[in-house]
This record gives structure tokens, C-alpha cells and sequence, in this order.
């Protein structure tokens, strides 16, 4: 029995390899259904007047599927941002919520899936509460969170970062360099765990583990010591030393996070300075966001952006699509926000780094 829908989609927050991709999946599963689904531009913000949509039929579905980016646009500032501190986020004006829900009656809409992080779900949650029939999509390059083991776009990022660790390594041994590559990551060590597993790193520091100069300064001597005149290290933006703060690119702006950067630039000085050696520092930036998902993440939105659609089909609303390793399934929203999912110091990645001799700087 299929009851017709329209439905809409919304990509917020940063963007990242693989929201085309959901797009295309929801957009996809929903025509199968016999359903009708709009694309909200610029965030939650085009569903309020001047409302601003396309109409995503199967012709605007071409090429969707390798594309980087969000041809919906997305936003990470606003009236609907939420988070304003590490792990913080703030409740939106009744008000907000009353015009958001006006907003979907006048386009027709039952429904919303929402594509994005921390911060956009957790609005997603507050719009769940309010009412509104919505479900989830976990997606950001940090891969922090909580209730799935893995967000899209990850896998692109690690990707992208393994592939200049691969680059890095050659200069570093031409110049017997230390050579420092700072990923994002916020204040989660995925990204740098993973692709400094992957591309043969001898040094991976992580917010979880604050790190001592000392710690890393005894691995580049370990390395000397047997004839291996470079080291790589690959610092997460959010690593910090030992008693050490964040390292900022400056205050943060109101109902904003702080914008981390800048640590790899501070561990290369110091680096050099103690080792005697020269150390470079190489900052990846949004190169991690930006491009086409891997053929992992393909996999991955497809399979959540079908789910979202399932999940709206049978009336499990205020959930968001999650991958436990084995299969896709749904979990609250409630219980993916507002707490981030940092590295586990006992679980198999950051065990593995230890056995192969990384240096965690600790
Ligand atoms: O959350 C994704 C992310 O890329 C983080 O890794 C990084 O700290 C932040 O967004 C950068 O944000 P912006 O695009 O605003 O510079």
C-alpha cells in the first residue's frame, strides 16, 4: 500500500563529500514510492518566507552521485545554527519553530530528512519535539556522532588526508625533514587516527591524548637512531599539549564555536626547535571537505539516504539513520546529539597506532 508524500530535504552545517550523493538516494527512494520531494535551499532557512526549493524529480538527480558539495547549499551560521560551544548547543524561539512548521504546510511538505551533524540534528531534535515529522542523516568529516559508528564524508576525508601523507612522505625523506600535516577534526581524533594509520605516520597526536614535546622529540631520535633521518606527524586541529590550551584562529564569533586551526604551524616550531631538525608544516583545510566521495561513502549515503526514507514510510520519526558495521538501522535523535563520540583509547584503532610504535606524544 503506498499513501503519496511530499517530502524535503535539508542539508546545514558544514558541508561534505557525499551530501549529493544522500540527495540523490532520498530524491531516489522517495520517487520509487510514488512520492514527491523538494529540495530546501541554503538550510532550514528556505523553508521560511522567501521560501526557496527545487523541485528535485528525476531529471535533477544526474550526476549527483560523484558530485562534491550540497546543490542545496547549506549553512552553518544563522538563525538556526545551534551549537555555540564545545559540545554546547542553545534552544530555538517557539516562534522560530512555529514559522518553520507554517513554512513546510505551505509547500505541502509531511515531512523533512535532514542531513547534518551535531548541530543541525540537534535543531532536528528540538523540531522533533515541536511536532514536526522529521528524520536524520548523520553526516561530517569528523565522524564525532554519537549512536552510528560511522558518518558519511569521513572516509572521503581520511581519504584525502592519506593521500597527502603519501605526498609528504617522499619530500620529507628527500630533505630528512620533519614534516607536519594538520587535519580537522574538531575535537575528535578520527581523522587523524585513521589516515595516520594509513599513511604510515610515526606520530599521531589527538585531542583525546594532550601530548608532550618531549614524547614526540624521543620518537624522531628513536627514528635517527636507526637511520631514518624523517618523521611524520600528523596533529588533529584539536590536539593540545599537556596543561596547553586549544589553538584558535581567533575569539569566537557570537552563538559560534570556536574556529580551531593553527597547532600544526606551533608543533613544527617547537619540534624543530628541540630536535635541531627542519620541520615544515603542510595545513589540509577544506580540501578534506571538498570533491568526490569515495566509493565507501558512495555505498554509505546510499544506503542511509534509503533508510531515511524507509524510516519515514513506517512512521519512525525523530530517529536518524545509523551504520553499526553491520547493517543500517536508526537511532534516536535524542541519543546522537549533544555529546560528542571522541576516540577510545582502549578500542582497536588507537591500540593498533600503539602496537605499530606511533607515537600517541604521551
Ligand atoms: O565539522 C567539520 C569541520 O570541517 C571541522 O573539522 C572544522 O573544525 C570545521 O568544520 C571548519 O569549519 P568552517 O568551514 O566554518 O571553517
Amino acid at each position: 500500500m503506498s499513501t503519496s508524500k511530499k517530502i524535503g530535504i535539508v542539508t546545514g552545517g558544514g558541508d561534505c563529500p557525499g551530501l549529493n550523493a544522500v540527495i540523490r538516494a532520498v530524491a531516489k527512494a522517495a520517487t520509487m514510492r510514488g512520492w514527491e520531494t523538494l529540495g530546501i535551499l541554503g538550510g532550514y532557512d528556505g523553508l521560511l518566507e522567501p521560501r526557496q526549493f527545487r523541485v528535485l524529480d528525476y531529471r535533477a538527480l544526474d550526476g549527483l552521485l560523484t558530485r562534491g558539495g550540497s546543490i542545496l547549499g547549506t549553512a552553518n551560521r544563522g538563525q538556526f545554527s545551534a551549537k555555540t560551544g564545545h559540545g554546547e548547543s542553545r534552544r530555538l524561539p517557539k516562534e522560530l519553530l512555529d514559522r518553520t512548521k507554517a513554512g513546510m504546510d505551505a509547500l505541502g511538505l509531511s515531512a523533512l530528512a535532514v542531513i547534518g551533524g551535531d548541530g543541525t540534528l540537534s535543531i532536528a531534535q528540538q523540531m522533533d519535539e515541536h511536532g514536526i515529522e522529521i528524520v536524520g542523516v548523520p553526516k561530517t568529516i569528523d565522524n564525532d556522532l554519537e549512536g552510528t559508528l560511522l558518518t558519511f564524508g569521513f572516509d572521503s576525508a581520511v581519504a584525502c588526508a592519506t593521500d597527502a601523507l603519501d605526498r609528504l612522505h617522499t619530500t620529507a625523506e628527500s630533505h630528512n625533514r620533519v614534516m607536519v600535516l594538520e587535519v580537522m577534526g574538531r575535537y575528535a581524533g578520527w581523522i587523524a587516527l585513521y589516515s595516520g594509520i594509513a599513511g604510515g605516520a610515526d606520530a599521531i597526536l589527538i585531542p583525546e591524548v594532550p601530548f608532550s614535546y618531549d614524547r614526540v622529540c624521543a620518537k624522531i631520535a628513536e627514528r635517527e637512531a636507526k637511520g631514518k633521518r624523517f618523521t611524520i606527524v600528523v596533529v588533529a586541529e584539536g590536539a593540545r599539549e599537556r596543561d596547553g590550551g586549544f589553538v584558535t584562529t581567533g575569539p569566537a564569533e557570537a552563538n559560534r564555536e570556536a574556529h580551531l586551526g593553527g597547532i600544526g604551524a606551533v608543533v613544527a616550531a617547537e619540534l624543530a626547535r628541540r630536535s635541531g631538525k627542519e620541520a615544515r608544516c603542510c595545513v589540509l583545510g577544506h580540501l578534506q571537505r571538498g570533491g568526490t566521495p569515495t566509493n565507501f561513502d558512495r555505498v554509505l549515503c546510499s544506503m542511509f539516504g534509503s533508510y531515511a526514507v524507509e524510516l519515514i514510510a513506517t512512521g519512525r520519526l525523530g530517529q536518524m539513520v545509523a551504520y553499526s558495521g553491520r547493517q543500517i538501522g536508526a537511532v534516536p535523535l535524542a541519543e546522537a546529539v549533544g555529546r560528542l563520540k571522541t576516540v577510545d583509547l582502549d578500542g582497536s584503532m588507537a591500540q593498533t597506532a600503539r602496537a605499530l610504535g606511533i607515537s600517541l606524544g604521551d
